[in-house]
């Protein structure tokens, strides 16, 4: 660690606009004292007054990216903290440091940050204090609040912060909607429109335009706060505002002092392809609090699951029950018999009979149905050496989980069930709450916890969105909040257009991993008497190839194959998902246009081997690339699974072409996408 440290007291005078200009690519050791620039100079961050008022702005490369925006909070029994405000001293640190990864896309991350501080106070009774905390990096800044105890503020109750982000331009957002009733989640498709259109989204906003550098606004290490939504201003166009998710009584957050915010965070990229990988959050979470992560490991997966989305199997009992003990060890044994880690059951435990999603105060957490083994069953994963993941649908019902918590954990634990997949099917939390509130980021924090100290690994569904946990919590692998395969399965609209995952990648993936559920091969979704769907009902539109490559493009250290396994049980193609790797030294992205097309390469960890995944919407693409990331000295195979010909995902989904070849780094491949299709290749050392 390199850290340095300085203070600088009291405010700066008059000419300080003009002299920030001149010292925006100093050295953080002569900066202006409310100005603080990213190692490479280019992004500078200035915190000032006016007017008693306290704004943030940010420029990057001598020209404005985000024009002064507001600091403070509206607080309930109590003047807001907004008006009458002075900068009262500030404080600065650097930080180089690099750090490693127990798992995710790249093994090392460098942390290299300056640090600004900034004090602030009313400058009249009750004269309460507060600080402002700005982190710049090369690649964005983060910026939070510190409150500290002090006498009279004993605790806080936030009616609102009143953080802003005003644009300098009207950049185009990728976006998906909040705040619709019944439909306060993260499943929904995307749009793009200019910022000043803007009413309410959820983050992460990614904005392009078409002369400044990428962004994408975001949080990081919420904890004990609510979760941000972006709401636009109609009067002031290309400003939005932080939106919290309130709790039943409308209070945003309740905290005592001392406390401190999420980070809110604009990640600042020259190109689209540098967003990714994305550290920036990571970056602004500590470091792990556990010592020992020997026992977190990613894995791909089978499920008892898919089979129940297209209707065939039933999560309650009855005749098409799926979850039994015969069917689970066919899915254990399947599993270990081709080297995939794990078994997701879903449906097992009692409290699916009747409207389950409103029923989730029923569920049991213990209690399998009785054609369910599950101490066979959980014997059987131990002696093959598969992990079983434990499905806690708790359809909302936190009072009716965290009552069984510690016991359903310790149980898993003592069968040796290491993972979890949790849901939170509903919109409304009992009792009013937003999905998204302070009351359900504090439960999250507490089922993490009690995980960790169980030794499980949790995949959340209808989650929170990622702001960086896996850093301090490890075993917080995976989660959706986004629309997934599943919607392939049931939606009214047909399902995910070829777009979907270009777009996922450059936005919901940004922060973190997602259990997309890729690996469909059964495209058409024949039904078991033998009828293809139409092309208006719900099924995949993707090509086989494209289904293969979104196990690289969209990253997850859990990885599902979705299909039934019977659709993989002599299918070429499964090969490749029996061999591609779930967890990585390094990711680079070769080529991508948010909507239109991704390419990237991963090096996966501790191995010799690379993997390539290509994915285009619903044109079809060519693309040349060039292997020169492979060592230099090594003779590679690709093995390569490209959309045959005729491909297409509307008509010719299922065409597909394997082939091999010798390559190395000198070799360029040519990637010919199918429309709606893919590429995947797998690139290992030969002999
Ligand atoms: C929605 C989840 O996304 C899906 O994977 C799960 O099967 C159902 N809820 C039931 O819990
Ligand atoms: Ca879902």
């Amino acid at each position: 660690m390199n850290a340095r440290s300085r203070s600088c007291r009291r405010p700066w005078g008059p000419g300080f606009a003009a002299l920030s200009a001149l010292l925006a690519t100093a050295p953080a050791a002569c900066q202006a004292p409310g100005q603080v620039a990213s190692p490479d100079g280019r992004t500078v961050v200035t915190v000032e007054t006016t007017d008693g008022g306290l704004f943030y702005r940010i420029d990057r490369d001598g020209a404005p990216l985000v024009l002064p925006s507001r600091l403070g909070f509206a607080l309930r029994g109590a003047p807001d903290l907004r008006d009458g405000l002075s900068i009262a001293g500030t404080n600065r640190a650097s930080v180089d440091e690099t750090w490693e990864q127990p798992w995710g896309q790249v093994r090392t991350v460098r942390d290299h940050h300056n640090e600004l501080r900034v004090a602030v106070e009313e400058t009249s009774a009750p004269g309460r204090r507060f600080e402002v905390v700005v982190r710049v990096f090369d690649d964005g800044v983060g910026l939070r609040y510190v409150v500290p105890d002090q006498p009279g503020l004993a605790e806080v109750v936030v009616d609102d912060e009143l953080t802003e982000f005003a644009f300098a331009e009207n950049a185009d957002a990728w976006w998906i909607p909040s705040d619709r009733p019944r439909k306060d989640r993260s499943e929904m498709l995307y749009s793009r429109s200019p910022v000043s259109v803007l009413d309410s989204v959820q983050t992460p906003l990614t904005l392009e335009s078409p002369s400044g550098p990428v962004m994408v606004v975001h949080e990081a290490h919420l904890v004990d706060w609510p979760r941000m939504f972006l709401a636009g201003d109609q009067i002031e166009e290309r400003t939005l505002r932080a939106a919290l998710a309130p709790m039943v009584d409308g209070v945003k957050a309740r905290r005592a002092t001392p406390f401190e915010t999420p980070w809110r965070t604009i990640q600042i990229a020259d190109r689209v392809e540098d967003l990714q990988p994305s550290v920036l959050a990571l970056n602004l979470n500590p470091p792990s609090v556990l010592d020992d992560t020997s026992w977190i490991e990613p894995m791909t997966y089978v499920g008892i699951w898919w089979g129940m989305h297209i209707g065939v199997n039933s999560w309650g009992s009855g005749p098409i029950h799926d979850a039994t003990t015969d069917n689970t060890l066919r899915y254990l044994d399947f599993a270990a018999d081709n080297g995939v880690g794990g078994v997701l059951v879903e449906g097992w435990n009692v409290g699916w009979d009747g409207d389950w999603i409103a029923n989730g105060d029923v569920f049991s957490f213990t209690e399998a149905y009785p054609d369910y083994d599950l101490e066979r069953v959980a014997a059987h994963a131990r002696e093959r050496g598969v992990a079983l993941i434990a499905h806690n649908e708790t359809s909302g019902g936190l009072a009716n989980y965290e009552s069984q918590m510690d016991s359903a954990f310790a149980l898993y634990e003592s069968l040796g069930i290491r993972a979890i997949k949790s849901g939170y099917v509903i919109d409304t939390i009992p009792g009013g709450h937003s999905h998204y509130s302070q009351e359900m980021v504090r439960h999250h924090r507490r089922v993490l916890e009690t995980a960790a100290r169980h030794g499980i690994m949790m995949n959340v569904h209808e989650p929170v969105h990622d702001t960086g946990e896996r850093r301090t919590y490890p075993n917080m692998m995976t989660r959706e909040g986004s629309r997934g395969q599943e919607y392939n399965a049931w939606s009214g609209d047909g399902g995910n257009p070829p777009e979907h995952e270009t777009i996922l990648f450059f936005t919901r993936l940004i922060p973190g991993p997602m259990d997309f559920t890729p690996g469909v091969l059964d495209i058409l979704r024949t039904d078991p008497d033998g009828r293809e769907r139409a092309f208006h009902e719900p099924r995949i539109r993707t090509t086989v190839a494209k289904q293969l490559a979104l196990y690289v493009v969209l990253y997850s250290p859990f990885q599902m194959a979705a299909d039934l396994i019977e659709n993989y049980e002599g299918h070429p193609a499964f090969e490749f998902i029996r061999t591609v790797a779930v967890d990585w030294d390094s990711t680079r992205v070769l080529e991508g246009a948010i909507g239109d097309h991704v390419v990237v390469a991963r090096k996966a960890r501790d191995s010799d081997e690379w993997f390539v995944g290509a994915i285009t919407d619903e044109q079809g693409r060519t693309f040349e690339v060039a292997l020169d990331f492979l060592d230099a000295d090594g003779d590679y195979v690709a093995e390569i699974y490209a959309d045959g010909p005729g491909a297409h995902w509307v008509d010719a989904p299922l065409e597909l072409a394997i082939s091999e070849r010798a390559v190395d780094s000198n070799t360029t491949l040519s990637l010919v996408l199918a429309p709606g299709g893919g590429q995947a290749i797998r690139i290992r050392p030969a002999g």
